[in-house]
């Protein structure tokens, strides 16, 4: 039939393009993992578009940057990353009419690679100097960013978006991250507890929830032995703990907001990812399998009260790594 002037349509429910579908992800309770006493709630960070909480800084950056004039109309986009926020980059840039170039060292997996190109962008792998398949170091990043740096130099009105130092990044997470989880548990949070890569997501949640409410504890999560917050001497660089842990304090670090910091090995890491799928039916990343491992060893330690609610991220979905790495 016609549309008419007469005809009656419903209510209509149409997301103007991807950027709607980024953030609001849901707040799960692992109450299978952990039964309780106490809680852990988890933010379904891997349902953002490109499955991962790197999206929220992505559309962050980008869009502040065009905001205030950095990013100029169609100028190419460069960033280093170790997948996650390049598939951000890469999609955010896609709808907002920007050619993206990512460098990202090849021991990174090559699904991110795949991502990255799907969205049309280029992403250059960079050889490894110290890490192997699976285990990136800060040297491996370094070599990534040097690639970078030589595009930047020969590419006129290139915009760098820079995650390690760009304020946009923790600012996603002040302005929406942190927010949700508060919204979300009324405001009932004892703990939060997270990794770091950029501090981007930790640093905004927390310092918005700290705002709302100076005692929830804010817990950092670092690989066993690069253990940089916590002021020890980095052992163990490489580690499984991918798009996190890179032996040095980040540039968006603020320790005003942190509590404490708590380390979590490789091992524990992989035994809460696989009960993460076998338990709770969600296969996901390292970074999330340490998280939920952290927030059990606080919950059984004793520090907070019996029946606490710890919130904390799942990064991103499992289907970013190569399990062939192990
Ligand atoms: C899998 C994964 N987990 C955690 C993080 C940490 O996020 P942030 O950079 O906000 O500290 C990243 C960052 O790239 C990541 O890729």
């Amino acid at each position: 039939m016609a549309n008419t002037e007469h005809q009656q349509y419903g209510p209509t429910d149409i997301k103007g393009s991807v950027l709607d579908l980024i953030g609001n992800t849901p707040l799960l309770a692992l109450d299978r993992i952990w039964p309780g006493p106490g809680r852990i709630l988890a933010k379904c960070e891997f349902l953002n578009p490109a499955g991962s909480i790197k999206d929220r800084s992505a559309y962050s950056m980008l869009k502040y940057a065009k905001e205030e004039g950095r990013l100029k109309p169609g100028a190419p986009i460069i960033e280093v990353t170790s997948g996650n926020q390049g598939c951000g980059i890469a999609f955010v840039g896609a709808v907002m009419g920007h050619p993206v170039t990512l460098t990202m060292s090849a021991g990174n997996s090559p699904q991110r690679a795949e991502m990255m190109v799907g969205f049309g962008a280029r992403c250059d792998r960079v050889p490894q100097v110290e890490g192997k398949p699976g285990n990136v170091t800060l040297a491996d990043v370094d070599a990534a960013t040097a690639a970078a740096q030589k595009i930047i130099d020969s590419t006129p009105d290139i915009f760098y978006v820079n995650q390690f130092n760009n304020p946009n990044n923790c600012r996603a997470h002040e302005e929406a991250t942190g927010p949700e989880i508060y919204r979300q548990t009324g405001g009932r949070i004892d703990a939060y507890v997270a990794t770091l890569g950029t501090a981007g997501s930790f640093v905004g949640t927390s310092r918005y929830l700290k705002r709302q409410n100076p005692a929830i504890k804010c817990v950092v999560v670092e690989p066993a032995g690069a253990e940089v917050i916590a002021g020890k001497e980095v052992t163990k660089p490489l580690h499984l703990l991918q798009g996190s842990g890179y032996g040095k304090v980040p540039e968006l670090f603020d320790y005003e907001v942190m509590d404490e910091a708590m380390n979590v090995t490789d091992e524990e890491a992989v035994e809460y990812k696989k009960l993460l799928g076998s338990k709770e039916g969600l296969y996901l990343g390292y970074t999330s399998g340490a998280n939920v491992a952290a927030a059990v060893k606080l919950l059984k330690s004793g520090k907070l009260p019996p029946d606490a609610w710890v919130v904390t991220l799942l990064n991103d979905t499992g289907l970013k790594y190569s399990e062939l790495h192990k």
